[in-house]
């Protein structure tokens, strides 16, 4: 059982923020239909993602700290692709950059945090 969410949350993650960018630059070029799909998709994605994630972290990691932490980062992370989607949908990307750069912050310590490479 841990085996399996373990695979499946690390070969998960890569899709999930891969149907992001797909999902963004459909709808920032104005594919609204394709763009609500790959967007639904990628909320089966999130669901993979926590249900997975919080398996590992009660099942295998007994709630450590560090998880605990990196979880809620990765919920963070998941409101801010929908707010990058939802801006980009209704043409609203003018004044996102700092959006963007909490974005791309949190999105770097998250898979950091799950190697291992940043711990406490
Ligand atoms: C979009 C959201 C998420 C991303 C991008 C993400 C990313 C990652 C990555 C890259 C790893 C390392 C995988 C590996 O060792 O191969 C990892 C591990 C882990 N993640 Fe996530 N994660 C997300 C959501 C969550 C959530 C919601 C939780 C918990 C509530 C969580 C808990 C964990 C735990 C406990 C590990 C350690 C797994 C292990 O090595 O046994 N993750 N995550």
């Amino acid at each position: 059982m841990e085996t399996m969410f373990s695979h499946l949350h690390s070969s998960a993650w890569a899709i999930t923020i891969l149907l992001f960018l797909i999902a963004f630059f459909l709808l920032k070029g104005g594919k609204a239909k394709g763009g609500k799909i790959v967007h639904m998709i990628l909320r089966l994605f999130y669901v993979i993602m926590i249900v997975s994630g919080v398996y590992l972290l009660s099942a295998l990691w007994g709630f450590a700290t560090i998880y605990i932490v990196k979880g809620l980062l990765a919920i963070v992370l998941i409101g801010l692709m929908e707010m990058l989607l939802g801006k980009a949908k209704r043409g609203q990307l003018a004044n996102t950059v700092v959006l963007w750069i909490i974005f791309i912050i949190i999105l770097v310590v998250v898979p950091l945090m799950g190697f291992g490479v940043i711990s406490f």
